[in-house]
């Protein structure tokens, strides 16, 4: 297989078209009231269709990368001959003139029948090899609600570093949560490599 970034070991990271299938899809993730609230820092409230297509030129226009992830075909729970898509993720670009420093973020949602199989990690480490070889980063972060157990759980075991922990920032259900930002250096990145010696890309048909 020539060089192609954008595949993992089961998913393909396409673009986010400006098309009615790729609206109702993100739509679709938007109105998972669950995962939103972990992904908004604002108030509640349902989506409709101008935000989400809102989310879609963010994707688009308004990152370094985002992508809809999608499920190859034939693998796991896609038994059709098409991709599925089953998330988005990005990598926010820096804020201001700041280009120099190199930093990013990552933000990503994978849909509910997809979850706690895996594909939230291998688009993790797939955006972080992006970022580091091919995008020239020097830090990546990710950020999470202190009750987003799963993904406080997922950020540690990729080996991103908390960095800081904003206390009682997140007001939830009546309750007072802590802001946790994790961080990850190009340094870091290249040494899990090495130990776990595994590429970033699908290379195994190359
Ligand atoms: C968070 C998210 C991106 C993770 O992707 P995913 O594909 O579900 O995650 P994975 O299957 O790769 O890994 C999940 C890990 O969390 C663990 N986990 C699941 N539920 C958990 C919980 N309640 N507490 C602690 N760990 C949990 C799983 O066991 C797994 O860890 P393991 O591999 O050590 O067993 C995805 O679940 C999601 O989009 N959730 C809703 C929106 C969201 O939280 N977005 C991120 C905002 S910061």
């Amino acid at each position: 297989m020539a060089f192609d970034p954008f595949h993992s070991a089961r998913l393909t990271y396409r673009a986010m078209e400006d098309a009615d299938d790729d609206n109702t899809f993100l739509h679709s993730v938007q109105l998972d009231i669950e995962a939103l609230s972990v992904n908004t820092r604002n108030l509640l409230a349902p989506q409709n269709k101008v935000q989400s297509k809102k989310l879609g030129e963010f994707l688009r226009d308004g990152c370094l990368l985002g992508v809809i992830i999608c499920l190859n075909p034939g693998t796991d729970l896609n038994t059709t001959a098409e991709a599925v898509p089953i998330g988005f993720i990005c990598l926010k670009l820096s804020e201001g003139k700041s280009s120099h420093s190199r930093a990013s973020s990552i933000g990503l949602s994978i849909v509910r029948q997809y979850q706690n199989r895996g594909y939230g990690s291998e688009a993790i480490r797939w955006i972080l090899g992006y970022g580091f070889e091919m995008a020239g980063l020097h830090r990546v972060g990710i950020e999470a609600f202190g009750f987003n157990a799963r993904a406080l759980h997922l950020y540690e075991k990729l080996g991103f570093v908390v960095e800081g922990r904003r206390r009682e920032e997140v007001w939830f259900r009546g309750k007072w949560h802590d802001f946790v930002e994790f961080g990850m250096l190009e340094s870091e990145w290249r040494k899990r490599q090495e130990e776990e010696g595994k590429s970033w890309i699908d290379d195994t048909a190359a």
